[in-house]
């Protein structure tokens, strides 16, 4: 199996979790169609959320005798699952891998961008003891507003309800029993948009969830609100959310997705001149908190994710079903 886009930490479970009879060879590049040629003699492929996987890279992959893309992620939006189809490459993603890895992240980011624990860190680092501009609110009493109700979007709801926030959600597919339980109350978009201090983002990104926060929606919240999104970067209309930030509309945002991080995150830039404009006016506001794609980093993660991946490459050689859930095509 050729493992693109490989980093450090891709090295401390994966080889166990594949098995001794399996030659792993892990290249630190992205797998697009310019890059398919170094998958020869591969009957596998084992990708990450910024590879390029569209037609002509399956075509690509396909003559060279591939078998299976093997996605080490939940989300599938950068796959033409159809051409794969087409070209009889099996998909697999790994359907879950600890959601609550994911959530935890999505609160440790509200809790630092409300609280400013990002600026009131490097103050104390230069000795100033200032409490100038810290001044934050209590989740307690506020209203949460959950986009998505899938694996991720229910820990992070009981997670704040704990907090003692109201905590409302939509979701195409609601779950009303679900939310008896869990005193929580569905509402339509605009209904959330309206009511919640915090919204936080946990659907896939589809053509139908593209840019989901644009300006309209954005003017539909309420003055100050917290945004929140750990989902994938397509969701949001940067421009907008700059736009946004600007008028004081959106009183924070935190990010671990944005639309435009191929290339960026997961890479040290920490040299170089940035390049994306949008990126780097982001950067410039206070109340702007980014991470690089890192919600997913914990030890119990990435050990589902090479679990899920060893055993459906195992599968693959045996000629069994892959895991449940996980097979695309
Ligand atoms: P899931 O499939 O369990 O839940 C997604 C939910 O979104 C479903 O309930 C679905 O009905 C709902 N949904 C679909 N379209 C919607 C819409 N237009 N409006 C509101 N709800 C809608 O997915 P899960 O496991 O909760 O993951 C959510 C997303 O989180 C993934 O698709 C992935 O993009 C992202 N993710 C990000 C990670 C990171 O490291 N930052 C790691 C893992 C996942």
């Amino acid at each position: 199996m050729a493992v693109y886009d490989t980093k450090p930490y891709d090295l401390l479970h994966l080889p166990a979790a594949a098995g001794p009879d399996v030659d792993l060879r892990f290249l630190n590049f992205r797998l697009s169609v310019d890059t398919a040629g170094t998958a020869d003699g591969a009957r596998a492929v084992c990708v990450f959320v910024n590879d390029a996987i569209d037609k002509h890279c399956l075509e690509s992959l396909a003559s060279r005798g591939v078998e299976l893309v093997a996605l080490r992620c939940t989300g599938f939006n950068n796959v033409d699952l159809e051409a794969a189809r087409d070209l009889g490459v099996a998909v697999t993603r790994v359907p879950v891998y600890s959601p609550n890895a994911v959530a935890e992240h999505a609160v440790a980011l509200l809790l630092t961008l409300n609280r400013q624990v990002h600026r009131s860190f490097n103050r104390v680092r230069e000795h100033n003891f200032s409490l100038q501009g810290l001044v934050g609110f209590d989740l307690n009493g506020r209203t949460a507003g959950i986009v998505g109700t899938g694996k991720i979007g229910r820990i992070l709801a009981r997670i704040l309800r704990g907090f003692g926030m109201v905590v409302v959600a939509y979701d195409p597919y609601p779950d009303p029993a679900w939310a008896a339980r869990e005193g929580i109350t569905y509402v339509d978009p605009i209904t959330l948009s309206s009511l919640s201090d915090v919204i936080s983002l946990h659907v896939p990104l589809t053509a139908e969830t593209h840019h989901i926060i644009r300006r309209e929606t954005i003017d539909c919240m309420k003055p100050g609100v917290i945004l929140v999104n750990v989902s994938r970067g397509g969701l949001i209309d940067t421009v907008a959310l700059i736009e946004g930030l600007k008028s004081g509309r959106l009183g924070g945002v935190a990010l671990d997705v944005y639309e435009e991080e191929e290339g960026v995150f997961f890479e040290d830039l920490s040299g170089t001149v940035l390049q994306d404009d949008l990126l780097a006016r982001m950067l410039t506001f206070p109340n702007v908190l980014i991470t690089a794609h890192q919600a997913f980093l914990t030890h119990e993660a990435l050990n589902d994710i090479a679990r899920i991946t060893g055993t459906n490459l195992q599968s693959l050689l045996q000629g069994v079903p892959f895991v449940e859930g996980s097979l695309l095509t």
